[in-house]
């Protein structure tokens, strides 16, 4: 793997709603053109060689849209998880969802369960984790629900409680943190993203909109991502340890 390719990259994909009002369709017209943009950075990662692609598809604040929009989007993932199949299993990519699937509609649970189960019973190249339902902020409640629970049980003392702790207890526990952050579509915000996971993250905004992201969008903002000198605090140096 070359030194520039990042062994995670989160992408926030935005813009499905403005890609289909530009032309004046309905929003979830946009919804379905972006599935195929899913389908592209899914595989352009696994080909470069990224350990960890996670997707951030749907919010725990999206369940506040419109009723047929959310149903759109179920649907959507459903059929995701369906078509999908054969080719992520083929090209070795495990499955995993961060978020409440249990939140989800439980033919899109059972779909996506039979994925992930499926996925991790044989070796993997690449992990695609679908962040579906997900909140930074829960994932973090929850990891000190969890915690507390810990210690309230004495199997853990509170001094005990450190960075790595913590992150053990989040749903990517174990996954190196995102290097390469990408959101589309030029909002300048997280909006409750791996709100952990990014403290030292590059982001890359891009104006695409999310239908509109290629490969050649993806492979630009890796470029992009070699160019940046990461110091996680330090001073510039030839590698994060240097
Ligand atoms: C992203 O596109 C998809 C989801 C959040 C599910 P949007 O639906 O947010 O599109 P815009 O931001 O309204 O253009
Ligand atoms: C973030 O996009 C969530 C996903 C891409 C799944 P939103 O479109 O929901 O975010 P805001 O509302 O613009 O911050
Ligand atoms: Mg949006």
């Amino acid at each position: 793997m070359s030194p520039t390719v990042p062994r995670h990259i989160a992408i926030i994909m935005d813009g499905n709603g403005r890609w289909a009002h530009a032309r004046a369709l309905p929003r979830v017209e946009g919804h379905k053109a972006g599935a195929d943009s899913v389908r592209e950075a899914v595989r352009t990662c696994r080909e470069i060689g990224v350990e960890v692609l996670t997707l951030y598809g749907f919010s725990t604040e999206n369940w506040r849209r419109p009723r047929e929009e959310v149903e759109t989007l179920m649907s959507l993932l459903h059929r995701y998880a369906l078509e999908e199949r054969r080719e992520l299993l083929d090209q070795r990519i495990r499955v995993r969802v961060l978020g409440q699937p249990w939140r989800l509609p439980k033919i899109v649970q059972r779909a996506l369960n039979d994925l992930c189960l499926s996925s991790a019973a044989r070796p993997h190249a690449m992990t695609l984790n679908l962040a579906l339902s997900y909140g930074g902020r829960s994932e973090i409640v929850d990891a000190a629900r969890a915690l507390a629970e810990d210690v309230r049980s004495s199997r853990l003392r509170p001094d005990e409680v450190d960075e790595a702790v913590f992150a053990a207890r989040l749903q990517t526990a174990g996954q190196p943190d995102p290097d390469l952050l990408i959101r589309t579509s030029g909002e300048m915000r997280l909006s409750n993203f791996l709100l952990w996971q990014v403290a030292y993250s590059e982001i890359v905004v891009v104006d695409t909109l999310w239908p509109d992201f290629r490969r050649a969008h993806l492979l630009a903002a890796v470029e992009e991502y070699g160019r940046r000198s990461r110091r996680f605090g330090g001073v510039p140096g030839p590698s994060p340890e240097g």
